[in-house]
């Protein structure tokens, strides 16, 4: 490739920015930080299950459950789209819920959430496996 070409648009380079280059960062029940790619057009807990993170998301997504609570780090608040009805009526079923808390499978991502901090709550992260016998 000629110096002056920009690479392909599947192929990550300066200037080429592909959306699989975005991150978010996952904080877990107990404190472990998880940073993993993002792609934008998918939801965070389509995310989050493709990347093994243990999000209940009973619903598969369709926000019903309610357990998909994550809270959003206050300095990005000002970034996504604010709740509609019916997520503010599920999140007002949560004990514990506040004004930093959203379901998971009512946010997009876009470019401009690249590096999106949220904490998965504890009514909504499964409990780890069992441990295997020895
Ligand atoms: S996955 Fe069920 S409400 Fe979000």
């Amino acid at each position: 490739m000629h110096p002056t070409q920009s690479p392909p648009r599947d192929q990550p380079g300066p200037g080429n920015r592909d959306t699989a280059d975005l991150r978010i960062s996952v904080r877990l029940v107990d404190g472990s930080s998880h940073e993993r790619e993002a792609i934008s057009g998918l939801h965070l807990v389509e995310l989050m299950r493709a990347h093994t993170l243990p999000v209940k998301a009973e619903c598969g997504g369709a926000g019903v459950c309610a357990t998909c609570h994550v809270r959003i780090a206050p300095r990005w608040q000002g970034r996504l789209n604010p709740p509609d009805d019916d997520e503010l009526a599920k999140l007002d079923e949560i004990p514990g819920a506040d004004e930093f808390s959203r379901l998971a499978c009512q946010i997009v991502m876009t470019e401009a959430l690249d590096g999106l901090e949220i904490e998965l709550q504890h009514d909504s992260q499964l409990p780890p496996p069992p441990a295997e016998a020895a």
